[in-house]
């Protein structure tokens, strides 16, 4: 659906966006991801045909962005960073402006426009002047505004930016029912707001891109090390000291003391493995050979926020999708 090779631009001095390619399947939600500055919103404005690219290709539903403009631009929904609203019309006024400027047929306006309000929960306000909205339902009036001329394609730029947590929850479900018929690209960098909607996500850092997966899968890539967390009965030097001794133990800390009463202490400990190495058995035969009793050992979940800090702060994590 969306299709982008060896896409750059250079502003004066410095690449916005540096040679990135990826592509956004039919149906698919895929989280753009990446810290401020990224290339994120340039990346966008040129997908949506704000703005030419300094070199590189991109097609939506097969019409060139910048050729086929015009094509392009009847099949994609945009919600630009900042929702350019007319803050003194109406909620349908403004619907009704915009569907003409996207050129909706006549007789189809009334319906899409009352399809699009229902779909972003705002027919109730539909009367109200946009500049006594508040904010959750300004943005989702400028979602409203990127579904009127019904197009097959979502471009959101971070639209949960500066909205409250009731605010973002609804918006956030708002795109999840408008994704189950479309094909969104969704840019953010907040890290739950991926894993709520997006089944891929491609990170971007610096205008490059640093990854490209599901969720899941980078968060496997990440845990390479295999944290452990590990609750023993036992003394907690002793215990400390067995643990780091084995092989592939990279670090031992004691998290959490839960009774402390000499080798009838029980804590929490996390172990930290050197890179891919699976310490499990080795824990559990270091325990038996000294005695110790385990009671529970897990491994720790990496979330995406440390997949996402990890890749994005180490220029050599050398993780490519
Ligand atoms: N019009 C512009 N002129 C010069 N530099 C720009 C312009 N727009 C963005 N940039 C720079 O390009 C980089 C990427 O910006 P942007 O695409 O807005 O990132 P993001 O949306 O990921 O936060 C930033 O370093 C930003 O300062
Ligand atoms: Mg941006």
């Amino acid at each position: 659906m969306i299709n982008v090779k060896n896409l750059s631009k250079r502003y004066t001095n410095i690449y916005a966006v540096d040679n990135i390619s990826f592509n956004v399947e039919d149906g698919e939600i895929l989280g753009f991801l990446g810290p401020n500055g990224a290339g994120k919103s340039t990346t966008m404005r040129i997908l949506t045909c704000f703005m030419p690219a300094t070199s590189g290709t991109a097609t939506i539903g097969g019409f060139d962005v910048f050729k086929d403009s015009l094509k392009a631009r009847q099949i994609i929904g945009y919600l630009p960073e900042n929702v350019p609203l007319y803050t003194e019309m109406r909620v349908t006024e403004y619907l009704l402006f915009r569907s003409k400027l996207k050129k909706v047929a006549r007789s189809d306006r009334k319906k899409r426009i009352n399809d699009s309000m229902e779909q972003c929960g705002i027919d109730n306000v539909q009367n109200q002047i946009i500049g006594t909205l508040s904010k959750g339902y300004r943005q989702r009036v400028g979602l409203a505004d990127s579904l009127v001329h019904n197009p097959k394609i979502l471009i959101l730029d971070e639209p949960t930016i500066g909205l409250d947590p009731n605010q973002i929850r609804q918006v956030r479900q708002i795109i999840k029912g408008l994704g189950e018929k479309r094909t969104v690209l969704l840019s953010t960098h907040i890290l739950p707001e991926v894993e709520m909607l997006c089944g891929r996500v491609v990170i971007i850092n610096k205008g490059k891109i640093a990854a490209s997966d599901t969720p899941g899968n980078l968060s496997d890539q990440v845990r390479a090390g295999g944290n452990l967390s590990l609750e023993i009965k036992g003394d907690s030097k002793l215990v400390i000291d067995a643990i780091s001794k084995i092989d592939n133990v990279a670090h031992v800390a004691e998290k959490n003391k839960i009774e402390n009463s000499g080798q009838n202490s029980v804590s929490v400990y996390s172990v930290e493995s050197k890179k891919n190495m699976d310490v499990r058995e080795q824990v559990f035969n270091a325990v038996v050979k000294n005695n110790f009793t385990l009671l529970e050992m897990k491994k720790d979940a990496v979330s995406l926020e440390e997949v996402f800090h990890h890749i994005t702060t180490n220029e050599d994590a050398g993780i490519k999708g």
